[in-house]
């Protein structure tokens, strides 16, 4: 078959690189020509585990190729993927698609017929019936489909997810669009990877919901964890009974600083503001967001009371900058929220991310940054680690403990046990359990005598 992709990031380059792979012929194109000029070069302009490989192979063998401009390539297209961006609109928070709807003119002008136009962003519901109206008045005909294709990928593991997905939904409202489809996928169909037709308006909400629930089910595990501080209990005892159940299931239930990332954010608020408009609110949905957003700067007040209660002058060293490991997307990463409240209180902060160090540099101008953890923690009052980068999982605790002015470890995302750490004299705060309420410094001696003392 015959793909356009219309925009190259996170999304678009790994269903073009992948869709490549299965034997189509791609073209991934973007409006950017600076990112179209590095994907030439065999560039890739984000940071996902085996992308470059995949995309490499795939232009040497001619199925995949770059471009700034859609009409040639959409022209012959089966299908024609939009991939761009619905970020939150400014001012009241429905997904602002001003990048779909500009894509399907550019791609309505280009069109040559029987073509399915597929949005593979993530869109509201009734935003297919939009396009195929936009089509349509452009083209002064109907011979086109519009399909629905909800992209499940995650970031940090988007190859592997888009080649074994749990589902793929897709959601037409004619038989070519089905057909076409069916061809797109029927190399994961035959790795039994199960394919979902639906009207196309479900489709579109299958994905919103998807991420909703998971958002929500994050958001219930963090107040678990609240709890769990208070009644002495440990959170992740709590997660693994309560994600034993086949009915519950056993992820998305780590606590942790709270949701962010490119897509829980923008599509919880996207799906809350669609409900208000329908009259039918989603009441669950709201209170996911109010809590996960004040989550976040708690999460700075625990490193602040970790560190002594007040920072004002001193240095906290931050492990972590990017929403999770293994990507560079920095999209409302909690450490956003979390180091401005701790520059609010008055602290110096200093950080080192594995890799999302450049997108980082583009957000503060007055974070200092490292070359390593061990660069970051010199002379710091707490260290916390904020995302879990494998490399986290690992670290000389004696050596750090030599270069803190105050060996203070607040692991947000407990990656440690407070045993591994204490050994090495470091006071320990994770989340959701007793140490997850931070031991004032004050009682940093008497922890350390009970330590001489255990030794
Ligand atoms: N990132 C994820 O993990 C993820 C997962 C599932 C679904 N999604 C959804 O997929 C969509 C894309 O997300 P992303 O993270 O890949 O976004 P992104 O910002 O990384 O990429 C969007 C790209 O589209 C390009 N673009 C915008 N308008 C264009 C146009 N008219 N013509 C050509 N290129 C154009 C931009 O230059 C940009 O490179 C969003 O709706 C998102 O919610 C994202």
């Amino acid at each position: 078959m015959r793909l356009v992709m219309i925009g190259s990031g996170y999304v678009g380059l790994v269903t073009g690189a992948c869709l490549a792979d299965f034997g189509h012929t791609v073209t991934c194109v973007d409006k950017d020509a600076a990112r179209i000029d590095r994907l030439r070069r065999g560039e890739m302009p984000i940071y996902e585990p085996g992308l470059e490989g995949i995309a490499a192979q795939n232009v040497r063998d001619g199925r995949l190729s770059f471009t700034t401009d859609l009409t040639g390539p959409v022209k012959e297209a089966d299908a024609v993927f939009i991939a761009v961006g619905t970020p939150s609109r400014r001012g009241d928070g429905h997904a602002d698609l001003s990048y779909v709807y500009h894509a399907t003119r550019e791609i309505a002008r280009a069109l040559q017929g029987n073509t399915v136009v597929v949005t593979k962003s993530t869109v509201p519901v009734g935003t297919g019936d939009e396009v195929e109206r936009i089509i349509r008045d452009e083209r002064q005909s109907r011979d086109f489909s519009v399909a629905s294709n909800p992209e499940f990928l995650r970031e940090g593991s988007a190859i592997q997810d888009f080649k074994h997905p749990d589902r793929i939904v897709i959601g037409v409202e004619d038989e070519h669009a089905r057909a076409v489809m069916e061809e797109i996928y029927r190399p994961l169909f035959l790795n039994k990877s199960p394919i979902l037709f639906t009207a196309r308006r479900s489709a579109e909400l299958i994905k919103y919901a998807s991420n909703a629930f998971l958002a929500m089910k994050v958001t219930f595990i963090n107040e678990i964890a609240d709890l769990c501080e208070k009644v002495d209990a440990n959170v992740q005892d709590v997660a693994l009974g309560l994600g034993a159940d086949n009915r519950i299931g056993s992820k998305f239930l780590h606590a942790g600083p709270g949701f962010g990332g490119s897509c829980f954010p923008k599509d919880t608020m996207a799906l809350v503001k669609t409900a208000q408009d329908y009259d039918s609110p989603l009441r669950l949905i709201e209170t996911t967001i109010a809590v996960n957003d004040s989550r976040k700067r708690a999460m700075a007040r625990r490193i602040i009371q970790a560190a002594g209660g007040n920072v004002r002058g001193k240095k906290i060293a931050i492990f972590g900058l990017t929403f999770k490991p293994n990507t560079d997307d920095m999209r409302e990463a909690p450490s956003i929220s979390v180091i401005q409240a701790l520059q609010d209180a008055g602290a110096r902060v200093s950080a080192y991310d594995p890799k999302g160090m450049e997108q980082a540099r583009a957000l503060w101008t007055d974070v200092a940054f490292h070359a390593s953890p061990y660069e970051a923690a010199e002379n710091a009052s707490a260290i916390c680690i904020l995302t879990e980068w494998e490399q986290f999982r690992a670290l000389d605790l004696q050596r750090l403990e030599k270069l803190v002015a105050q060996p203070v470890l607040v692991d947000l995302r407990n990656i440690y046990s407070e045993e591994d750490v204490t050994r090495f004299g470091f006071v320990y705060s994770g989340i959701g359990s007793r140490s997850g309420a931070p031991m004032h410094i004050a009682d940093l001696a008497a922890a350390r005598e009970r330590l001489v003392e255990a030794v």
